[in-house]
């Protein structure tokens, strides 16, 4: 039924980071990541030389090249089988390298973006403060203008991947009183003198990703890390949110069907009153519903991405497909869990970890409650 956005080279793509993933996340690696909370470098170089860290980076830059659908198809097929794995592919291809697509010059993308898509170093996006969560407009860090440098100060929380990363994308306010116009993009050493990290959060899922706060103090960030202009960071983070949230529905779709094939399997399987579970139509009819609302969520996804590669404007798109997608996988996992029975709720069946993980989808990138605000102030605008 998606069909009709795809061409054979997106099979193609599909097929072949199907295996990859199929064949590199078993349970025992998973398993491993979750006791060790670590994510080998061994398995992230895999992942470079694959090259997921660039699939929409142009290849001058040392990406892949490809357009958005081959992208929503890597982090579905991925986080299928490990939502964790989909935030290392996510994090360099939208958030922290969207910023540098968008707005870097020429010298700031070869020297930040290339050794991110190669593998070779990390960077994360930092927008959130401690009282500027949903709110992002709201932020306190500043960045004041010495000579050549900026001074920058503030604290950034929720940072995924933080204490792993060499480079940040800091938002900050350059001027007061003028709103979100006073806010700037940087990219940040954060070997710098000044930078510290908070603890580690101890998370429910997406465990092997640390995310933890990043303080800013007295900071020197030279000019020429400056993306953009003084007064355009809101909007470059807006607009990296964008693909950010296509990239989260994306990660839902995959999760929610990897959480479907497990409810089908188990079915099949498992036997109560002398029948498969498959055989009782209260179940079946539960698994039919699953995935004709994972199928809608497919389509909004799907389509989000095909605006995005015919140059259409996505903002509503995107929030439309990440609410409905990242809802509708919560939803399946639930269900999927329940199906399993008592099996569902202990860690030898992949449901548990799945049912963790998904959690926080409807969370990160803009709650629910912030796309139906963006959904819904662009329909009722004159
Ligand atoms: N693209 C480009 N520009 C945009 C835009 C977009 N998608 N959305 C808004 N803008 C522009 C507007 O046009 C406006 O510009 P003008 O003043 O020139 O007209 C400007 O930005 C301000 O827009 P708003 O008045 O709509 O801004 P607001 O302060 O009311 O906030 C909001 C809007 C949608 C609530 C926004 O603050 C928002 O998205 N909040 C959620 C933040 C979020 O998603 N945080 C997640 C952090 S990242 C993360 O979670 C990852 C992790 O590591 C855990």
């Amino acid at each position: 039924m998606s069909e009709c956005y795809f061409t054979q080279k997106h099979d193609l793509i599909r097929k072949l980071t199907r295996d990859f993933a199929q064949t590199e996340f078993t349970k025992e690696f998973l398993d491993e990541v979750e006791e060790s909370g670590s994510f080998s470098q061994e398995m992230l170089d895999k992942m470079a030389a694959a090259g997921f860290f660039g699939v929409k980076t142009s290849k001058d830059l040392g990406g892949q090249g490809a357009d958005a659908r081959s992208y929503v198809i890597v982090i579905e097929e991925i986080a299928r089988v490990s939502a964790v794995a989909s935030i290392y592919v996510s994090s360099p291809n939208s958030l922290s390298g969207g910023p540098l697509i968008m707005a870097g010059n020429p010298k700031q993308k070869e020297k930040y973006l290339t050794p991110v898509v190669r593998g070779e170093k990390k960077m994360v996006f930092a927008l959130t403060e401690p009282g500027a969560g949903s709110d992002a407009g709201g932020m306190t860090s500043t960045a004041r203008k010495e000579g050549e440098y900026y001074i920058l100060n503030g604290r950034k929380c929720f940072i995924t991947m933080a204490p792993l990363s060499d480079y940040a994308v800091v938002f900050a306010k350059t001027q007061q009183g003028i709103g979100t116009k006073g806010i700037t993009a940087f990219v940040v050493d954060l070997k710098l003198p000044g930078v510290s990290f908070g603890k580690a959060e101890n998370k429910m899922g997406v465990i092997g990703c640390a995310t933890s706060d990043i303080i800013f103090e007295n900071v020197r960030v030279h000019e020429s890390d400056r993306l953009g202009m003084e007064g355009q960071g809101f909007k470059i983070a807006m607009a990296t949110l964008d693909t950010g949230r296509l990239g989260v529905a994306a990660q839902s779709i995959g999760v929610a069907q990897g959480c479907l094939d497990e409810a089908v399997e188990y079915l099949k399987e498992r036997k109560q009153f002398g029948k498969r579970l498959a055989d009782f139509q209260a179940l079946s009819f539960m698994i039919a519903e699953m995935a004709t609302k994972l199928e809608a969520a497919k389509q909004l996804t799907y389509r989000a991405a095909y605006m995005m590669d015919t140059k259409q404007d996505i903002t509503v798109a995107a929030s439309m497909a990440k609410y409905y997608a990242s809802e509708v996988c919560n939803e399946i996992a639930q269900k999927a869990l329940q199906l399993h029975g008592g099996y569902g709720f202990i860690k030898d069946y992949k449901i548990e970890r799945m049912f963790r993980d998904c959690r926080v989808f409807t969370i990160y990138e803009g709650t629910s409650q912030i796309q139906l605000m963006v959904i819904g102030s662009r329909l009722l605008k004159k």
